[in-house]
């Protein structure tokens, strides 16, 4: 298993971009195969810090970064990264940089048309990040979106733009937003096509080609399991599948080709936007892990919601995303608290479940089964091998094991790269 997945196995912000970063530097190419600028991370490297959103962090590794056909791409924002990366330092070029000609794009209309939505939604909205991420998966599956290739043909960008406005138009009108022009749109995507095209290609040859070559193949997932289309708490989730199958068809690849799947774990549980939060605290110890964590989201700045580990949930994430081995993070947070709960499972309506139903009614209803433990009062910051770590710490992420039904092979201490407690190399599977 010489390629590795890495996918959030909570409601993401799990601390991917450290562990990204981390197995990056041993990589030969780094994919991103699902979301868009959505998610978001910061990389520390050398003095430098890099916030990427779409950029494979390969690019900031010297790395061949991938953005795969599974990505929906907002190409004004790709270029704006750039421009930033570039400003500090680096090159960004069709030599490191490589996009899926078949990739779905991101239109000004897509934003405008999520932001409408969610504010028509009031009370009910999803809290999306506004980016337009669900209209564009949602036209990409409606077979009328625009994707990268399309940039090279003036008259196929122009009979596509009629049946998107057509659709889009009718919608905005009808919420009583203001509606877009074709020519101006058709401008700003001619103006944007040599920009972008030098980076595309048909992707799914060059994998094979890195693949045969036995490159080693690191698969960046963005998001989470439970923010997953499918298999998360729909409708609270994304629009994309955020689960390591997706990372093959997301690139142009065979499900074998995916590897080791390292699910990216809090010690604890957090969660932007709405949406079902059983173990969530509204009381001073989740503002504790909250402020401690410094829990505010990397692209919308918002606080997250913070809560008790959810080993029901996470087992979950485990068995639908695949996942071989976790990486947890953040333990230093629960550093000092008297007594820890993890949640084994739920009651509802008097009945006891070890998962979290599909049904909302019954998902509101899920109240946390708690497994109370000691807590520690040493400090686990910075810990560098499994000896440093107070007793208690390790009977935590043992029962976190045993719960969740599958190996921690990762553990980090704080957000510095060397803090990390390796069990086992993901790259040798
Ligand atoms: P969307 O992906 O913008 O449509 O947002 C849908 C849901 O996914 C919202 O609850 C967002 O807060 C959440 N979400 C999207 N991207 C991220 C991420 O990178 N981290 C955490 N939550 C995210």
């Amino acid at each position: 298993m010489a390629n590795v997945a890495v996918i959030g196995a909570q409601w993401g912000d799990e601390g991917k971009g450290k562990v990204v970063d981390w197995l990056a530097s041993r990589a030969d190419v780094v994919v991103r195969f699902q979301g868009g600028h959505n998610a978001g991370h910061t990389l520390v490297v050398g003095n430098q810090v890099y916030k990427l959103s779409l950029l494979p962090s390969g690019v900031v590794n010297g790395k061949l970064g991938v953005i795969g056909n599974g990505v929906v791409i907002d190409p004004e924002a790709l270029l704006g990264e750039i421009d930033r990366v570039r400003s500090q330092g680096l090159a960004v070029t069709p030599a490191n940089l490589r996009i899926a000609e078949n990739a779905a794009l991101i239109l000004p209309l897509h934003p405008a048309l999520d932001r409408a939505r969610e504010t028509a939604r009031g009370e009910h909205k999803i809290g999306t990040t506004g980016r337009g991420i669900g209209p564009a998966y949602e036209d990409k599956v409606a077979r009328r979106a625009i994707r990268v290739a399309d940039l090279a043909e003036p008259e196929t960008l122009s009979h596509k733009l009629d049946e998107l406005l057509l659709h889009y138009n009718t919608l905005l009108a009808g919420l009583g937003v203001e509606t877009f022009e074709k020519q101006k749109l058709l401008d700003h995507l001619l103006a944007l096509a040599p920009k972008i095209l030098p980076f595309a290609e048909p992707l799914w040859l060059r994998m094979d080609e890195l693949r045969r070559a036995g490159k080693r193949i690191l698969f960046e997932g963005a998001q989470a399991v439970m923010l997953d289309v499918d298999h998360g708490t729909y409708p609270f989730v994304t629009s994309s599948n955020t689960v390591a199958a997706t990372a093959a068809s997301g690139s142009g690849l065979g499900p074998s080709a995916v590897g080791f799947v390292l699910g990216i774990a809090k010690a604890y549980t957090t969660r932007v936007g709405s949406g079902p939060f059983p173990t969530e605290l509204h009381d001073a110890t989740g503002q504790l892990l909250g402020d401690r964590g410094q829990e505010f989201g990397t692209v919308t700045g918002r606080r997250r919601r913070c809560g008790w580990f959810d080993a029901a949930l996470v087992r979950q994430g485990v068995k639908v995303g695949g996942v071989h081995g976790l990486a947890l993070t953040k333990l230093d947070v629960l550093d000092g608290l008297p007594e820890l709960k993890i949640c084994t499972g739920y009651r509802i309506e008097g009945a006891l479940v070890r998962h979290l139903p599909a049904a909302p009614g019954a998902q509101a209803k899920a109240a946390p089964e708690y497994e109370v433990m000691e807590g520690w009062s040493a400090s686990t910051r910075g810990a560098r091998s499994w000896a440093d770590l107070p007793a208690q710490a390790v009977k935590y992420v043992r029962r976190i094991e045993e719960l969740v039904e599958a190996p921690v092979t990762l553990l980090s201490t704080s957000p510095e790269r060397e803090d990390t407690i390796l069990m086992k190399d993901p790259f040798e599977g």
